[in-house]
């Protein structure tokens, strides 16, 4: 990746009465950033920005997000542009290589993406290892790790080519090996892909289809799920991508750097926080137990939370929670459950949440995941493969991030500081003569 940032004017830093000049740097759109790599080297100082509010920890080209204005762009197409018109292969490409592609290549891209969805036949033998009832996540960490020890010839990361082919490999099998998580642990038999179908709909049919029976994709569970992949696509440096980059920056090879995104994924505050939003409304039940709930979320002693709002950085609607509302009423609408007792709990819990002096003054506002538990059980999916679906739309993002880190050559391995408020260095003394 070559360098885009702009030379702006420097900063100047005053501390134990030395002044330090530090390089400000800009970049397209966004807050500009202030150098402080020499800033150890010239001043014996390190910054403290636990939980990075205020880090930029590499320069990137392919997402971005105004936290402030609700706006998310992939390679500067705005999300609710893509989530209408495009398809989650097509935003596959672009977010990989960084442009809109032609007939021609989107063709090629579908080409080398289908021709990669199956696995190793030794493969399969590998979940039968996993208890059944194990969660799909940890057989997801499991198992995409795995593929670094079936795939040897796309580990080196020196390769260019071989780069390639392992994010086509990752963003071709991600939809087989979850289908098969899912599979393993209702005791279903496997379903190989087809790749006469599109990417969602084959991922569908691997799911829900039964040897015994024929199965028919139904064209609006298929345009939903594409819709989902294209939403949770790719979100700059968040959590999971940020230990991507982290675990990349070492020089471990991408298949075991995608699962170790997927098990940060994993967590309730980051991908998990979709099942934990509809375990939320469930346990809320009906439109009048709201007001004891939203009492629980602001007492100051409980640590109860809204799931499904707040977010690190937008501090006003996000873009992808209204294009997963508007996907939420699609699906219910295609099931017949626009009755649905939890969108009405939602629906009402929102209303009551934007008035409110807590979270209007907190700016939280409904994230992507609000609403798209509920979608994804209208679609048929249990709640434990939700953060698994995430996984699968983000691969994507993920390898595009490791790619652009990979051809980085100011890239460095990720080592930050510490702030040290242990005990200063003292003698061993031996056991018998401790009271
Ligand atoms: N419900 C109630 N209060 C909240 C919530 C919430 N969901 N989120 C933040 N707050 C309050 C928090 O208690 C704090 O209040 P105070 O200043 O009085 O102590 C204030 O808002 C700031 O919170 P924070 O924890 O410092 O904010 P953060 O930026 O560290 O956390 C977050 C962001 C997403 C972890 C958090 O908003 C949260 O836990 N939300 C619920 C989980 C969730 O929906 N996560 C999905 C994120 S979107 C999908 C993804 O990208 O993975």
């Amino acid at each position: 990746m070559d360098s885009k940032l702009t030379k702006k004017p420097s900063a100047t830093l005053t501390v134990n009465n030395k002044q330090l000049e530090l390089p400000v740097y800009g970049g397209s759109v966004g807050p500009d950033v202030i150098d402080i790599r020499k800033l150890y080297g010239d001043g014996k100082l390190f910054t403290f920005d636990p939980g990075f509010t205020s880090t930029a920890s590499c320069e990137s080209q392919i997402t971005y997000i105004d936290g402030d204005e609700g706006v998310l762009l992939y390679r500067g197409y705005p999300i609710d542009q893509l989530a209408e018109h495009s398809t989650f292969l097509e935003v596959c490409y672009l977010l990989a290589n960084g442009e809109l592609p032609t007939e021609a290549e989107l063709k090629k891209f579908v080409q080398n993406i289908t021709y990669h969805t199956m696995l190793h036949a030794q493969f399969d033998r590998f979940f039968e290892g996993f208890r059944r009832d194990a969660h799909p996540m940890a057989v997801m960490v499991g198992t995409v790790g795995a593929l670094s020890a079936f795939y040897h010839d796309s580990t080196d990361i020196d390769d260019p080519k071989q780069r390639v082919i392992a994010s086509h490999r990752l963003i071709a099998k991600m939809p087989t090996l979850a289908a098969r998580a899912f599979k393993y642990s209702v005791g279903q038999p496997f379903i190989s892909p087809r790749n006469e179908l599109d990417y969602a709909s084959n991922f569908l049919r691997m799911c829900f289809a039964v040897p015994a029976e024929d199965y028919k994709v139904n064209p609006v569970m298929a345009r939903a799920m594409d819709v989902f992949m294209i939403l949770h696509a790719d979100h700059e440096q968040n959590a999971s991508t940020s230990t991507v980059r982290l675990a990349g920056s070492s020089g471990a090879n991408p298949f075991a750097c995608i699962a170790s995104g997927i098990a940060c994924l994993w967590g309730p505050a980051h991908g998990g926080a979709n099942e934990a939003a509809l375990k939320m409304l469930e346990q809320i039940g009906t439109v009048d137990n709201i007001p004891d709930f939203i009492a629980k979320v602001k007492d100051p002693n409980s640590d109860v939370r809204l799931m499904g709002f707040g977010h690190r950085v937008y501090k006003n609607y996000d873009p992808r929670a209204k294009a997963m509302q508007k996907l939420c009423h699609q699906v219910l609408k295609e099931v017949g459950a626009e009755d649905n007792p939890l969108l009405k709990v939602a629906i009402e819990l929102e209303k009551i949440a934007l008035h409110d002096e807590y979270f209007v003054k907190r700016k939280l506002y409904p994230n992507i995941d609000f609403y798209s538990g509920i979608t994804l059980r209208a679609m048929g999916f249990p709640t434990s493969m939700f953060t698994v679906l995430f996984a699968v739309a983000r691969t994507v993002g993920w390898i595009a991030q490791w790619t652009e880190m990979m051809e980085d050559e100011s890239q460095k391995i990720g080592r930050p500081r510490q702030v040290y408020t242990g005990a200063p260095r003292r003698d061993y003394v031996p056991v018998s003569r401790r009271s």
